[in-house]
C-alpha cells in the first residue's frame, strides 16, 4: 500500500459512508427496479431518490439526472444522442470541441465525424490549456442552416487542471444556437455546478472521481437537447440509457455527490493552500521545471509539472519506490513513452513533452506529505536526469 497518495485525479477511495449507504441494495434490496413487487419498488424508489439528491446538487430537474455507468459513458451518450437524433432527421450536425479534451469526448468526437459524416471543429487553446471566448465564436460562425450544433468543452482539465469559464462559453454557444456539454468529471467537490446558473444543457460526471464507485457515473440531460439514445434497450431512463439499474452505484453516486457538495469550500480552501505550497517548493527547489495549465485559476488540490529531459514513466517509478504515487496526468501508462499530447498542444517543445508529472491532492493528503513530497521529488528528478544523460553520452555516435 502506498503511504502517500497524489492520484485522485485518476480516482479516489470509496468514502466508508458512501460503501454504507450502498451496502443493503447488494444483497437485502437486490429487486429489479422494473418489476411489479415490492424489492423491485424497494429499488426503485431509492434509485428516484438518489435521482432528486443528484438533481438538487446538480441544479437541474430529477427528470434530467441519466444514470451511466461512468464519465467515459456520459462523454459519449453526450455526443452521440443529439449527433444520431440529427442523423435520424436528416439534419447536418456540427461539433465543436477543443484539442485538450479527455479521450471520451476526442475519440467520440472524431468518430462521429468518421462514421456519421458529423462535421468537426476544433477550437485551439491557450498556453494554460483554455479557449478564448473570440476563437469559440468564430468555430460558431456559419453553422449550415436547419442544422444541430453542439460545442463539449471540458470544465476543469484532468491533466493540467485549467479550469475554463463554461457558463460563458454556453453563453456563447446559445447565441448561435448551438448546445453546450461540459465534461464536468473532475470538478465534484472541488467546483460549483449548477446547470441552470451556469446554463449548461449536458453534463458528465464520474463518482470513482468524487470518493464514489468505480463503474457509476451520470449524464444530466435538460429536456430541450435533441437526444437520440445510444445506449438502446429496454427503455430505462426514460429511453435515454437503456440497462438493468445498478442500484447500488446509484446509492453511491448520489450520497457520495452530496458529501462531496456539501464539504466543498472548506475542501477547497485547505487543498488549494496545500497545492500552492507544492507548487512553490517544486518551482524554488528543481530547475528546468514549469507549472502546466493555469497558475491561479486550477483545480484547488491540482499542480502539474513539466520537467526538462526527463521521462515520466521513470520518475513515477522512481516516486513509487519511495512510497509516492502519482501520474504524468496523460491517458498514457507507466511504460508508454509516448509525448504528452496535451503538452505539445500547449506548445511545450521535444525536450518537455514526456516530462509531466501530475500531483493530485485529495481528503487524505496532508502538509507532512506535501513535505515529504518536496523532500523526494528534487533528488527523483535529478536521478532521472542522471539516467537519460548517461544513456545520451553511452549512445554510439
Ligand atoms: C475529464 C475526464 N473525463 C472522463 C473521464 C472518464 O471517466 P471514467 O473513468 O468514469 O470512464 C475521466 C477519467 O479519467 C476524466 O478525468
Amino acid at each position: 500500500m502506498q503511504s502517500i497518495y497524489l492520484d485522485h485525479s485518476a480516482t479516489t477511495p470509496l468514502d466508508p459512508r458512501v460503501l454504507a449507504a450502498m451496502q443493503p441494495y447488494f444483497a437485502e434490496y437486490f429487486g429489479n427496479s422494473k418489476a411489479i413487487h415490492r424489492a423491485g419498488h424497494l429499488a426503485e424508489a431509492a434509485i428516484e431518490g438518489a435521482r432528486a439528491t443528484v438533481a438538487r446538487c446538480l441544479g437541474c430537474l430529477p427528470a434530467d439526472v441519466v444514470f451511466t455507468s461512468g464519465g467515459t459513458e456520459s462523454d459519449n451518450l453526450a455526443l452521440r444522442g443529439p449527433a444520431q437524433y440529427a442523423r435520424v432527421h436528416d439534419r447536418p450536425f456540427t461539433l465543436i470541441t477543443g484539442p485538450v479534451e479527455h479521450a471520451a469526448v476526442a475519440a467520440t468526437a472524431r468518430q462521429l465525424r468518421d462514421t456519421l459524416g458529423a462535421s468537426l471543429r476544433v477550437v485551439p487553446v491557450d498556453r494554460t490549456g483554455r479557449v478564448n471566448p473570440d476563437d469559440l465564436r468564430a468555430a460558431l460562425r456559419d453553422l449550415p442552416a436547419n442544422g444541430i450544433a453542439l460545442v463539449s468543452l471540458i470544465h476543469a482539465n484532468n491533466e493540467i487542471g485549467t479550469v475554463s469559464p463554461v457558463a460563458d462559453y454556453a453563453a456563447i454557444a446559445h447565441e448561435h444556437g448551438a448546445l453546450f456539454h461540459t465534461d464536468a468529471v473532475q470538478s465534484p467537490g472541488h467546483l460549483a455546478l449548477d446547470m441552470d446558473g451556469m446554463g449548461l444543457d449536458l453534463l458528465s460526471l464520474s463518482s470513482h472521481k468524487f470518493y464514489g464507485p468505480k463503474g457509476a457515473g451520470v449524464l444530466a440531460l435538460r429536456e430541450r437537447v435533441p437526444y437520440l439514445s445510444a445506449q438502446t434497450g429496454a427503455g430505462h431512463e426514460d429511453g435515454r440509457r437503456a440497462g438493468t439499474h445498478n442500484t447500488p452505484g446509484i446509492v453511491g453516486t448520489a450520497a457520495a455527490l452530496e458529501i462531496a457538495c456539501a464539504g466543498r469550500a472548506e475542501s477547497a480552501a485547505r487543498l488549494s493552500t496545500l497545492r500552492q505550497r507544492l507548487i512553490e517548493g517544486v518551482l524554488s527547489a528543481i530547475p528546468d521545471a514549469e507549472l502546466t495549465g493555469d497558475p491561479a485559476d486550477r483545480l484547488p488540490g491540482h499542480a502539474s509539472f513539466a520537467f526538462r529531459d526527463v521521462l515520466s514513466s521513470t520518475l513515477l517509478m522512481h516516486l513509487d519506490q519511495r512510497g509516492i504515487a502519482a501520474s504524468s496526468g496523460s491517458a498514457c501508462k507507466s511504460g508508454n513513452e509516448q509525448p504528452s499530447a496535451i503538452l505539445e498542444t500547449l506548445g511545450f517543445g521535444p525536450q518537455w513533452t514526456r516530462g509531466g508529472l501530475r500531483l493530485s491532492l485529495g481528503r487524505s493528503t496532508t502538509a507532512a506529505d506535501i513535505a515529504a513530497v518536496l523532500d523526494a521529488l528534487p533528488e527523483a528528478v535529478a536521478a532521472v536526469r542522471r539516467i537519460a544523460a548517461d544513456v545520451r553520452s553511452s549512445a554510439p555516435a
